[in-house]
């Protein structure tokens, strides 16, 4: 199996790492960055519990290749929080009951927090597209789309 050298920058720490071809982004974060917060549901790109922002953009991070984000920005469920402080998307998950299980929820704040980036005051129709591709199996979504709102309230 071919050997990779990929350089990333996960939650504001660089790594560098040799990564074999066929290794998901999914297992380098939780099985060698100890990344665990990102959580692997389904494996077919269907659940989103294992969603992270590549330089921004929310993916799927069963669906890519560690050797697909050399050079990347990464964000995890773990890099939301700052000294202590929740991030007002995890905030409102808290405030507004917005996980039962919580398998979905690494997934579902990095898509609010996505989406919240590049609009800042969402209606409902428009958080309901934006998790879209994030599974739950608990809450009906109702307190999810609530917690996104109680972000975005905050954020303004
Ligand atoms: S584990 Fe990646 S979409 Fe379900
Ligand atoms: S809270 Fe259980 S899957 Fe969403």
């Amino acid at each position: 199996m071919a050997m990779h050298t990929i350089r990333v920058t996960v939650n504001g720490t660089a790594h560098e790492a040799e990564v074999e071809s066929r290794l998901l982004l999914v297992h380098f974060l939780r099985d060698r960055l100890r990344l665990t917060g990102t959580h692997i549901g389904c494996d077919t790109t269907h659940c989103g519990a294992c969603t992270v922002l590549v330089d921004g953009e929310p993916m799927k991070s069963c669906t890519m290749l560690a050797v697909q984000a050399d050079g990347a920005e990464i964000l995890t469920v773990e890099g939301l929080e700052k000294d202590g402080t929740l991030h007002p998307v995890q905030e409102g998950f808290w405030q507004e009951h917005g996980l039962q299980c919580g398998y979905c929820t690494p997934g579902m704040l990095i898509t609010g927090y996505a989406l919240l980036a590049r609009n800042p005051n969402p209606t409902e129709q428009e958080i309901r597209h934006a998790i879209s591709g994030n599974l739950c199996r608990c809450t009906g979504y109702v307190n999810i789309v609530k917690s996104i709102q109680y972000a975005a309230a905050r954020l303004r």
